[in-house]
């Protein structure tokens, strides 16, 4: 298999003068692709232009991202009028109509692909508790403190997929990303508000250091299994076809990065490299 062009810390676009996107930051949306071994050539715009691989990848890509949207209503549910203050409560709905909205764009998505993307969306509306793709989609949260942490790092690690898909060479996900993630960056920053408030605050807020520091414990080395095996080849298959910017390493690691700076910042530890991992 060929090497994957090396966009995400160096974008290399094929023709002089192209845009170049910056990490993190706001992009102008452009109408050519930007990496990948179609780099320089129009975006796809439609299902039937896609060659039958890539059709498939996308389908898959969207169903695991719609999955994880229907399923986080449901961890999110209990916890719409038990939030321990008014505002909590008030954030906690803002997370689920969130939440829904970017279920209901994947499976826009997913419409364009016929009677396939059709039956999938069935699917996911079918599915339960318990019943989702990823781990960390199938836990509850059991205390508030799981609400900070699943929104602080889990989310976060939501923000690293879809930015990855930031002017992707499917015109219909890369317009659907913008809003998508100025909306989970405030899912992000929520959470590391609750765990920074029960680290300084205590009871006086709700719950304790301890219990920040446990969930913690419990979500991190689920949201780190979010980004998949290490030498996956879909993740450097998308790569090629100009729908991902990074591989999994690669967005781990930069991860990783982050969530250490910002854990110590709260006063609070990250468990070891490799505890409980399930996907390395
Ligand atoms: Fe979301
Ligand atoms: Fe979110």
């Amino acid at each position: 298999m060929a090497e994957p062009t090396p966009a995400p810390s160096a974008p290399a676009p094929t023709r002089a003068g192209s845009p170049s996107l910056k990490d993190g930051g706001t992009v102008v949306p452009v109408r050519e692709i930007l990496w990948g071994s179609a780099a320089g050539a129009h975006k796809y715009e439609t299902a039937e232009e896609l060659e039958p691989e890539m059709a498939k990848l996308i389908v898959k890509l969207m169903v695991v991202q719609a999955d994880t949207e229907f399923a986080s209503i449901q961890q999110h549910r209990p916890w719409l009028d038990s939030a321990p203050t008014l505002e909590d409560r008030w954030i906690e709905s803002r997370i689920v109509a969130d939440e829904a909205r970017h279920g209901l764009q994947a499976c826009r998505i997913l419409r364009d692909f016929g009677e396939e993307g059709q039956r999938y969306i069935d699917e996911l509306l079918a599915k339960r508790e318990g019943e989702h793709k990823l781990d960390a989609f199938n836990m509850k949260f059991d205390t508030w403190a799981d609400v900070g942490a699943f929104t602080c790092f889990v989310d976060r690690v939501g923000v690293y997929q879809l930015r990855a898909f930031q002017e992707c060479s499917y015109g219909p996900l890369a317009r659907a990303m913008p809003l998508m993630l100025s909306e989970e960056q405030l899912h992000l920053n929520f959470g590391a508000s609750v765990l920074r408030r029960m680290v300084q605050d205590g009871a006086k807020y709700t719950g304790s250091k301890e219990e920040a520091q446990g969930a913690i414990q419990k979500w991190y080395p689920r949201a780190l299994d979010m980004f998949g095996h290490s030498n996956s080849a879909t993740s450097r298959r998308a790569i090629e076809f100009g729908l991902k910017r990074w591989t999994n390493e690669e967005a781990r690691a930069r991860y990783v990065q982050e969530v250490s700076a910002l854990t110590a910042k709260m006063g609070l530890e990250l468990p070891p490299d490799g505890f409980d991992r399930r996907v390395l």
